[in-house]
């Protein structure tokens, strides 16, 4: 009874080269231990508040409604569906993946009308191919997936935002995985509503995601006319506490708020084109290493590819998750496999945080080889 409570907690340290939960930045673990506080303990707004000053930097935002949901990054994916998308509106998804096919499921699950304009996964979408289905569908809401996980596809959303505002439709983008490794620019390229996550490019433990919501797109949501199904990721009752006077919504989590400020301040003393630039020579190095050991990357065009997250099939003979299994045993590193329909047929390996360095990229590249 209680044997593993009963001990203090050891777990093992792995070197976390998966896709997420991404290596900690020791700034934010040192941060988890002070002291929890009251919901409205003024320190604690304090700290609030400058999580979501340097959530905008990151985010490349003026937007004043850019908090935190508390949950991983599908509560906050279903937070932004839940308030944007409205029963029997028309929803439109690019879908490349299975982040896609999520927050497709998402809409249904709203009774909203889900259509999807498909790619090949690994691809991304053009400015024509978005642009005729936005004009054949006139969605009155679009999404897309910034940073593909399932695949290793980065698409800005330059080809897509455009279209959807002329056909006057709102765009929701996926940044769960492009938020603080590579730029994810909202108001650049006129994103209305994004949402993320904290285990990824941000560097913290997971269960607390960053959303953003443009001042139009929020002045839409109050005019919405009727309840949401949904209580708990009401943003109009959520966005309430992250205001003066701070009505009570949720018990918010001090020790994520001081992890995700530690992962921040790290974040601004580093300049964030710096650490894109990190990430990105990182993404490189451990692409060009692998196709010398006989990798083949999934993203053929290297301008599409996520610098932190590379998605290549294994060479010929190579069992992945035998493969998987010794970089664990031998070397405590994990990364992962492919998902939905690349299960079993690629490897997906993030560079993240303070993993995104020539000397960690030398060292996976050397342990990968080791285990071919
Ligand atoms: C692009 C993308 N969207 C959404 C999610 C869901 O996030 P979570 O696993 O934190 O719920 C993930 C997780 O990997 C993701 O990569």
């Amino acid at each position: 009874m209680l044997t593993t409570t009963s001990k203090r907690i050891a777990a093992p340290r792995r070197l976390l080269y998966g896709p997420g939960p991404s290596a900690v930045e020791p700034r934010a673990y040192e941060a988890m231990k002070e002291p929890v506080l009251g919901i409205r303990d003024p320190y604690f707004l304090e700290v609030m508040n400058e999580v979501r000053a340097g959530l905008r930097e990151v985010f490349g935002t003026a937007n004043r409604m850019t908090f935190t949901v508390p949950a991983s990054g599908s509560g906050a994916m279903e937070t932004a569906v839940a308030n944007f998308v409205q029963p029997g509106s028309k929803f439109a998804v690019f879908a490349a993946g299975v982040f896609a096919d999520r927050i497709t499921i998402m809409g249904q699950r709203q009774r909203a009308k889900v259509v999807r304009l498909e790619k090949t996964w690994g691809e991304v979408f053009t400015a024509e191919e978005a642009e005729a289905f936005i004009e054949r569908e006139q969605p009155d809401v679009i999404a897309f997936v910034q940073a593909e996980t399932s695949t290793g596809a980065y698409q800005s959303g330059r080809a897509i935002v455009p279209a959807a505002h002329k056909a006057g439709a709102l765009v929701i983008a996926d940044t769960v995985t492009s938020l603080g490794a590579m730029p994810v620019e909202l108001d650049a390229i006129g994103i209305d509503v994004t949402f993320s996550c904290s285990q990824k490019g941000l560097s913290c433990p997971a269960g607390l995601s960053p959303i953003s919501i443009s001042p139009s797109a929020f002045e839409k949501l109050q005019e919405r006319k009727e309840e949401l199904f949904t209580w708990y990721l009401d943003l109009r009752l959520m966005s309430k506490y992250f205001e003066p006077p701070h009505v009570y919504h949720h018990t918010p989590s001090p020790p994520l708020y001081y992890a995700m400020h530690g992962a921040l301040g790290a974040i601004e003393e580093e300049g964030l084109r710096n650490r894109w630039d990190r990430h990105k020579r990182a993404g490189e190095r451990l692409i060009n290493g692998l196709m010398k050991l006989g990798f083949e990357p999934l993203v053929k065009q290297a301008e599409h590819r996520i610098w932190h997250l590379t998605t290549v099939k294994p060479p010929e003979g190579v069992d992945e998750a035998q493969f998987r299994q010794k970089l664990l045993d031998k070397f405590n590193i994990e990364i992962a496999g492919g998902l939905g329909q690349l299960t079993g047929k690629i490897l997906r390996i993030g560079t993240m945080g303070p993993l995104a360095t020539d000397e960690n990229v030398h060292f996976l590249t050397e342990a990968m080889a080791a285990c071919l």
